[in-house]
């Protein structure tokens, strides 16, 4: 059987992941696997059907779901039942929410079938909350990327400004602090450092200092 090669990063909202990821992603020609896109989606359809505060709703909706990813040009697009999606699950309202929908166990369970899935049959690069703990738990490379919550606040509060969404800095550091506490202390799959992830700390590091590093790694371990 044909063994395909895991790269897995996980770390706290605005931490880096999705830049490395996809960076990474481009310069292996591995697939890129945005596992937060999912959690968003599936948000984003429960607050359009007014289910997100009914568990068993949510749960059957995640059974049910139709839902794609396609990766080009540094873009994850995101659609359900063909419908796209990817500006949508990208909003304040979908932040406030989606780490509450993301603590609903049979949710995980649905996401995670998908999720793996993906590394059956491609090389990947994917990243999230629980990618090298619970998803891919024997990935090749497991990436632990921190940030302070300043630098992130600020990284997030810019996507926002410029996408024209309106909303401060502090609205911003709160959403993300209180994310953090719901994604890290929550039973199901909370974000933890797998004992052996590599802790990258992004605070002062340019997107480049970054992926030469761990590009060093991956090659040691592609060449192996
Ligand atoms: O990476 P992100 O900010 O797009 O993720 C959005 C939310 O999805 C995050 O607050 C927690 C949840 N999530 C998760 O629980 N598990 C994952 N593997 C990825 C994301």
């Amino acid at each position: 059987m044909q063994k395909f090669i895991i790269i897995a990063i996980d770390g706290p909202a605005a931490s880096g992941k999705s830049t490395l990821a996809k960076y990474l992603a481009d310069k292996l020609g591995f697939l890129y696997v945005d596992t937060g896109a999912m959690y968003r989606a599936i948000t984003y359809y429960a607050l359009e059907k007014n289910i997100e505060n009914d568990e068993d709703a949510v749960v059957e909706a995640a059974k049910n779901i139709n839902l794609t990813l396609q990766y080009s040009n540094g873009l994850t697009r995101v659609f359900i039942d063909g419908k796209e999606v990817t500006d949508n699950i990208r909003t304040p309202k979908v932040n406030s929410k989606v780490s509450d929908i993301s603590r609903i166990k049979d949710v995980r369970v649905e996401l995670v079938k998908l999720q793996q899935k993906f590394g059956e049959n491609n090389n990947l690069v994917v990243e999230g909350r629980d990618t090298t703990t619970v998803v891919f738990p024997n990935a090749d490379l497991k990436i632990f990327l921190t940030a302070n919550a300043k630098e992130r606040a600020k990284r997030r509060y810019l996507e926002f400004k410029e996408k024209g969404v309106e909303i401060s800095l502090d609205e911003v550091e709160k959403s993300l602090l209180n994310r953090d506490t719901i994604d890290s202390s929550r039973k199901v799959s909370p974000l933890t450092k797998a004992k052996d992830a590599i802790e990258v700390d992004t605070t002062n590091l340019t997107i480049q200092e970054e992926v030469n590093r761990i590009l060093n790694i991956v090659e040691k371990i592609i060449n192996k």
